[in-house]
Parts: structure tokens; C-alpha cells; sequence
């Protein structure tokens, strides 16, 4: 090699070092964490799967909160339940057992996640009961391979979702947990104390992120203490600067005490909430099929499950205002996803088949949402703007007002072959000829409109 090649070579090697090497490190404070870009996967993805499943799906009765209501709040409904149901003196642990998941076969949860047209599912390591569904050393015979299935249940899920290129995996996981010794002991210390932090809490955080390198963190139970107590700051400047997925993992916002909506990755704010207009940060929306719990509840009825067009409605009004939508099912005790979720989380996937690229992938456009001939939501690419419309308006001509169009627009609807006929209006937006509506249970429609502004 010449000098002039070794000089190159040399500046080669300094633009990989000299930018790494300044790669600022993430201090222990909101103010640097926050300033954190999140990885640019999640904002493509757009569509996940929650699921929430650990010992309150073998009670299956009421929600996932079972053991608060019936021991914390001695909730009339749950206390009830036990009398009746189980013999007296029946604790909480004497549910773990139950968790038998006989059925529980890794590869066709994730085969039905893929088939959605999910590209991220998020499933709980450890809920407020403190159970873990992976074999956490601080967890000792209050964790999955000690009890219930005796397997690795993170682990197995990780791996079937992975092995699908399409999804990435992430967890969720609770910092508080209502009934831990250490916890109450902290919290009757008005949290001046931490040793639940620095014997649970710390250890399992660590060994779940090495153990499993998930790409996301869906944190919860925050809301008792600080995040001062909960070492948040210090966990995630770790998570961010010397953790084997500091590249790609992403949090939410549910770090301590007045946090959500305001620090961490992306916002949940409050669960289910969703905002009146376009936010400025990132956000995810989650909201669960069956409208009264996250986890399994053998009572639950068909009219308390969200319909698959309100489903797609929610989806498409989330993306079109730049958040992401994670849909929660609960599978039971044996392992099964209720087929009745199965159904659900199959129609979006058909739905997802033909009208996803107006929403993987997409910005939100200029405008969010005008009413037409009938409302439509818009998303929007590089190359191309989106409408969703959920009223089948029934008649052929369709108008919108918002866009303008050029010599060069092409209006088609997707899932139909042929450009649509259209003409300019005279002062903004364009009218065009809609072919008889493609019957979908998904009661939702995509005008894919090229060459507009
Ligand atoms: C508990 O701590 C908070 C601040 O962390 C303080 O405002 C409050 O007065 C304390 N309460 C008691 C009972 O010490
Ligand atoms: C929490 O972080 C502080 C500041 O870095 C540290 O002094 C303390 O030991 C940490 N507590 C635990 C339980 O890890
Ligand atoms: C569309 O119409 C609905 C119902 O009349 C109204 O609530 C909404 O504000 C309108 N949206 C826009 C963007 O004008």
C-alpha cells in the first residue's frame, strides 16, 4: 500500500473512531436521558401486540388486578368469589400451581402475533403480583420454572419471536409489586429507604436486560414513589450507555411518580389515553380487546370486546396522529389464546394485508383529519398521502378538500387494481369515482393519493 492508500486509510479509521469515540455518554438525569433519539424502528413499526398473562390468569375473574381487589381493597365482587369458589384460608400462591400452560406453544402465539401484521410484542415479565415469568434469581419459587409451568416462558416467547424477522420483542415490567415484604417496608419509610431496590428490583432489572436483550421496556407500577427511589435515572443511563441493546431498546415514560407524559422514551401517559391532536413527542397508544381487563377473565361477554372496525378505527387514528398502537390480549392459565382474540388479531392482519402501507412506516401529513364526502384520517410517506375512511359513503363520487392536486396525481384505491377517475375542484382538494367498495369486516377503506401536496 502506497502512503497516500495508508493516508486514507487513516482518515477512514479516525471518521469510525473520532465520531464514536464522541459519542456523548447518557448522564444519570432527565435532562440528558431525555434528550436520548429514539431508536427510528419504533416509529416504523407502528402495530404491537401486549399481552398480559402470569398467575391472575388462573383465577381468570375480574382482571388482572384480582389479588388487589380481593386482598388489598377487599373488593365485595372478589371476596365473594373466593367464598363461594375455593376453600377458606386459600392464599394467592395457591393459584401459582394452576399456571399450568399445557398448551402454551411459543411458536403459535407468535405465528398469530406475525399473522396480525404486528411488528412488536410486548409481554409481562413480572406483573403488580410480583410473579415472574422468567427464573428470576431474586424471585425465589415466586417465578415460572420454580412454579406454575415450570419453563422459561420469557425466554421461550423471546426466541419464537425473534426467529419471525419481522416482529421485535419487548417487555413489560412492573417496578412496585402490591404485596412484596421488602416494598412495604420501604414504602412505610415514606421510601426514604431501598431495600426493595437494591435486592429485587435492581437485580432483575440487570438480569432481564442481559439475560433476554429485549428491544423494548414497558415500565409500570411507578406511580407510589419517586423515581428518585426507584433509581430510574441511574437504571436507564446504564440501559443507554453500557447495556448489550443500548442501540436499539426503547422505554416508555413510567419511571416514578409525576414522570408519565413528561420523561423517558416515548409517552403512554395514562393506559388507553389518547390525545386531542397531533403531540409533539412520540406516543403509544395501548388499549386491550377486551375492554374491562389486560389479563384472561373467564367472565368476560362478547359486547364487552372491542369489534374489529373499532379496533381498526382506534389503529388508524392513532398512526394518523404519529403514535403507535399496542394491542393487548390475555391468554389463559393453559397457555391458549382465546380463539375469540385469535379471530380478532387475524381480521386486522387481513386488513393490515392489503391497507398497511398507509400505515407502516408513515409520518403524519399536514393535516390529520378532515371531513370529505365522509371522514377521513390521513397518514402520509415521502411519495404518497393516505386517507382511511371507516363510513362507506354509499355513493360513487367521493370528495376531499384538504389536498392539492397536480397534473401528475394518481388516486387509486388500495386493494383495487385500477387508478381511480378524478377531477380538480375549483378551489382546493379533488373529486373522484369510487368503484363499488371492497366488502371488509374491517369496515375501512385507503384512497392512496400520489402527486399531491
Ligand atoms: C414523605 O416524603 C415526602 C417527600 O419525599 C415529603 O414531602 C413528606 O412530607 C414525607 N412524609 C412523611 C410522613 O415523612
Ligand atoms: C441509587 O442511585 C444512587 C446514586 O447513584 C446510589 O447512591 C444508590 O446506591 C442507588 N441505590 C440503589 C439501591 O442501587
Ligand atoms: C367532522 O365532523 C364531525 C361531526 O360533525 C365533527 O365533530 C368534527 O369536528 C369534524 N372534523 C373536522 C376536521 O372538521
Amino acid at each position: 500500500m502506497g502512503s497516500e492508500g495508508l493516508r486514507w486509510l487513516l482518515l477512514g479509521l479516525c471518521a469510525v473512531l473520532c465520531v464514536s469515540g464522541r459519542r456523548a455518554r447518557y448522564t444519570a438525569d432527565w435532562a440528558s436521558l431525555d434528550a436520548r433519539p429514539l431508536p427510528a424502528w419504533y416509529d416504523d413499526v407502528k402495530f404491537g401486540i401486549f399481552i398480559h398473562w402470569g398467575v391472575f390468569s388462573v383465577p381468570s375473574f375480574g382482571s388482572e388486578w384480582f389479588w388487589w381487589y380481593w386482598q388489598g381493597e377487599k373488593d365485595p365482587d372478589y371476596y365473594l368469589f373466593m367464598i363461594k369458589n375455593y376453600p377458606k384460608g386459600f392464599s394467592y400462591a395457591e393459584f401459582a400451581p394452576g399456571l399450568k400452560a399445557e398448551f402454551f406453544d411459543p411458536n403459535e402465539w407468535a405465528e398469530i402475533f406475525e399473522a396480525s401484521g404486528a411488528k412488536y410484542v410486548v409481554f409481562t415479565s413480572k406483573h403488580h403480583e410480583g410473579f415472574t415469568n422468567w427464573e428470576s434469581p431474586t424471585s425465589w419459587n415466586w417465578n415460572s420454572v420454580d412454579n406454575g409451568p415450570h419453563r422459561d416462558i420469557v425466554g421461550e416467547l423471546a426466541a419464537a419471536v425473534r426467529k419471525r424477522k419481522s416482529m421485535h420483542f419487548g417487555l413489560y415490567h412492573s417496578l412496585f409489586e402490591w404485596f412484596h415484604p421488602l416494598y412495604l417496608s420501604d414504602k412505610d419509610s415514606n421510601f426514604t429507604k431501598q431495600d426493595f431496590i437494591r435486592n429485587k428490583l435492581m437485580p432483575e432489572l440487570y438480569d432481564l436486560v442481559t439475560s433476554y436483550k429485549p428491544e423494548l421496556i414497558w415500565s409500570d407500577g411507578d406511580w407510589e414513589a419517586p423515581d428518585t427511589y426507584w433509581n430510574s435515572t441511574e437504571f436507564l443511563a446504564w440501559l443507554y450507555n453500557d447495556s448489550p441493546v443500548k442501540d436499539v431498546i426503547v422505554v416508555n415514560d413510567r419511571w416514578g411518580q409525576g414522570c408519565y407524559c413528561k420523561h423517558g422514551g416515548y409517552f403512554n401517559c395514562a393506559d388507553k389515553y389518547t390525545p386531542p391532536e397531533l403531540p409533539k413527542h412520540k406516543w403509544e397508544k395501548c388499549n386491550s380487546v377486551d375492554t374491562h381487563s389486560w389479563g384472561y377473565r373467564r367472565n368476560m361477554k362478547l359486547s364487552e370486546l372491542m369489534d374489529l372496525p373499532t379496533i381498526i378505527k382506534d389503529l388508524v387514528y392513532t398512526v394518523a396522529l404519529g403514535g403507535n398502537y399496542l394491542l393487548n390480549i390475555g391468554p389463559a392459565s393453559d397457555g391458549q389464546i382465546p380463539v375469540i382474540f385469535q379471530d380478532r388479531l387475524l381480521r386486522i392482519g387481513e386488513w393490515l394485508k392489503v391497507n398497511g402501507e398507509a400505515i407502516y412506516s408513515t409520518k403524519p401529513w399536514r393535516v390529520q383529519t378532515e371531513n370529505g364526502t365522509v371522514p377521513v384520517w390521513y397518514t402520509s410517506t415521502s411519495s404518497a398521502v393516505y386517507a382511511t375512511f371507516h363510513t362507506n359513503p354509499k355513493q360513487f363520487s367521493f370528495q376531499l378538500f384538504v389536498p392539492k392536486t397536480s397534473e401528475n396525481t394518481v388516486v387509486t384505491l388500495l386493494g383495487n387494481p385500477n387508478p381511480l377517475k378524478w377531477a380538480p375542484l375549483h378551489s382546493s382538494g379533488l373529486v373522484m369515482l369510487l368503484p363499488d367498495l371492497p366488502s371488509t369486516p374491517a369496515e375501512a377503506w385507503v384512497i392512496k393519493l400520489e402527486g399531491v401536496a
